[in-house]
């Protein structure tokens, strides 16, 4: 069952969308269009989340009556199991709320050209290879990771479905300098959810009451989401829960479970040749 994978690029992405790489490249944004933007394991269901209540000021009812967000799957989303998240995007009104995984440079040009706003989520490395080997070996639809081990080297090689952690990340951030992103940090929401939630209120011009905010909050914790049947993805049949739970710890530091004392040392060596040179910096990064 699990998918064959091909590149674009050079990035790794399932056969199928490379297969239709040419309609994805010249999908039409609208101007009212909102991306959310992340490298996988960053906290993308957390902020669509947040982004939904919001909007919808914090009325949760209406959240699931009338989804703005295109919850799965993702616009570069081709697959045997799931509708393509092209055509899923394309039935929706605008204002859309859409999603992707894609390395900067692979986002379709009319995003740009629209100049759509964008939440761009990025996670600290070590923590997202975690979570995404966790997420692969449960995901039908993405490769068997392998040992933890193997996982490992893959990773640092990005030689992972999206490609590799630093460009991703590094990617987005000198994307901002010209673009509409609010680039924010899935540590940053662990230590103060109402301040980011201010953030994406700004971004969104959207004024909400202290008693709304704090709702969104409970709406949107780890262990309200982990209860939420749309947001634990127990619908989807490409995910089996028994191997790995999709809200798994939502923790900062659980690599720290699963490195080797050798393993971090090479992790680190890496990390400093391929962050060099970049004003991006993570905390707890190594
Ligand atoms: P872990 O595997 O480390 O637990 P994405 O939605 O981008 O696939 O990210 C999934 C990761 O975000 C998982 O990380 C999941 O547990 C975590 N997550 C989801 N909702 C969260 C929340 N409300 N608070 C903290 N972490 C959350």
């Amino acid at each position: 069952l699990r998918p064959d994978m091909a590149k674009i690029k050079g990035i790794m992405l399932s056969k199928f969308s490379c297969e239709n790489w040419e309609k994805i490249w010249s999908f039409q944004a609208h101007p009212d269009d909102l991306l959310i933007a992340t490298y996988p394991k960053a906290g993308t269901t957390w902020i669509q989340e947040i982004v939904d209540m919001i909007i919808h000021g914090g009325d949760i009812e209406m959240c699931q009556r009338a989804p703005i967000i295109l919850r799965q799957p993702f616009i570069e989303h081709h697959s045997t199991l799931m509708p393509s998240g092209l055509k899923l995007a394309e039935a929706m009104p605008p204002p859309r709320i859409l999603k992707t995984h894609l390395p900067v440079q692979l986002v379709p040009p009319s995003f740009w050209e629209k100049d759509c706003k964008i939440i761009y989520i990025a996670r600290n490395a070590k923590d997202s290879l975690v979570s995404y080997y966790h997420f692969q070996r449960m995901n039908k639809m993405l490769p068997d990771p392998g040992t933890w081990q193997e996982y490992f080297e893959k990773f640092l090689a990005g030689e992972v479905p999206w490609g590799p952690w630093h460009d991703h990340v590094k990617g987005w951030w000198k994307a901002k300098e010209r673009q509409r992103i609010l680039y924010l940090f899935y540590e940053d929401m662990k230590a103060d959810l109402a301040r980011e939630i201010q953030k994406v209120m700004k971004f969104l011009e959207k004024d909400l009451r202290e008693e709304v905010i704090e709702k969104i909050i409970r709406h949107t914790s780890f262990q309200a989401m982990k209860e939420n049947p749309m947001t634990n993805y127990t619908f989807l049949p490409s995910i089996d829960h028994s191997i790995s739970p999709f809200i798994r710890k939502g923790i900062v530091g659980d690599w720290k479970t699963h490195f080797t004392v050798l393993q971090n040392e090479r992790f680190d060596e890496d990390y400093r040749k391929k962050m060099m040179g970049t004003s991006l910096t993570f905390c707890n990064e190594l």
